[in-house]
């Protein structure tokens, strides 16, 4: 259990009410979001981002809807990195692809995750996940490697919701807002883990308590 992660999932909450139709993350910090829900009794309808958030849902009585019928109004999921500019690095649990399909479809987009999450540049501590289909893989991790100059471009021993790899891209970010372009320009991605769209709130937890931004 991790306090800052729960003190900025639980924040989120604030901004949920009753009939929202809500975009909802994956990961650990955005579970605590799911709990208070449920345990408000809160009556939303998620579309989420994820097989395990479906589950979570199931499990705790959130109602579920897919993104095919419903632009949620709010989506509220974590982070990997988050740096000045309010851009992130997500994927670390290797949603990345349906996380952008929703929280991109979002009127609007909170970002809650632990303090430690703010970075000076991205790249710097975490690497950036890139969906990328199984065939001719290897021949997308060279291209990765070699165009945008990464350290080291390794394979991830899973597969997504969506029956494809992940790439973990190792090395410091030229520009988050062309990177995000020109990464999914290579044939054979799907969709990397850079959001630059823009974020009304970053609900940051610490040791100390929880602060928005
Ligand atoms: C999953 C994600 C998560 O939001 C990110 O990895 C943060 O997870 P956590 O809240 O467990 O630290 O992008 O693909």
């Amino acid at each position: 259990m991790s306090e800052p992660k729960r003190l900025a999932g639980e924040k989120a909450c604030e901004y949920v009410k009753d009939g929202m139709v809500l975009g909802l993350g994956t990961g650990s910090t955005v579970y605590y979001t799911l709990k208070k829900i449920a345990g408000q009794g809160l009556d939303v309808i998620g579309v989420c981002t994820s097989v395990d958030t479906e589950n979570k849902c199931k499990e705790l009585g959130i109602k579920t809807s897919t993104i095919d019928e419903h632009d949620p109004e709010l989506a509220i999921d974590g982070a990997d990195e988050i740096d000045a500019n309010r851009h992130l690095i997500k994927g670390g649990g290797g949603a990345l692809t349906r996380e952008k399909i929703v929280d991109y479809r979002a009127k609007e987009f909170i970002v809650v995750a632990e303090e430690r999450k703010l970075v000076q540049q991205l790249g710097g501590t975490f690497f950036l996940p890139v969906e990328v289909i199984q065939f001719a893989w290897k021949r997308t991790q060279r291209e990765l490697k070699e165009r945008f100059g990464f350290e080291r471009v390794e394979k991830r021993d899973f597969t997504t919701d969506n029956g494809n790899y992940i790439l973990d891209c190792h090395g410091k970010i030229g520009g988050a807002v062309e990177w995000e372009k020109e990464i999914n320009s290579i044939p054979g991605v799907v969709e990397n883990g850079l959001f630059t769209r823009d974020v009304k709130k970053i609900i940051v937890g610490s040791g100390t308590g929880v602060k928005e931004i």
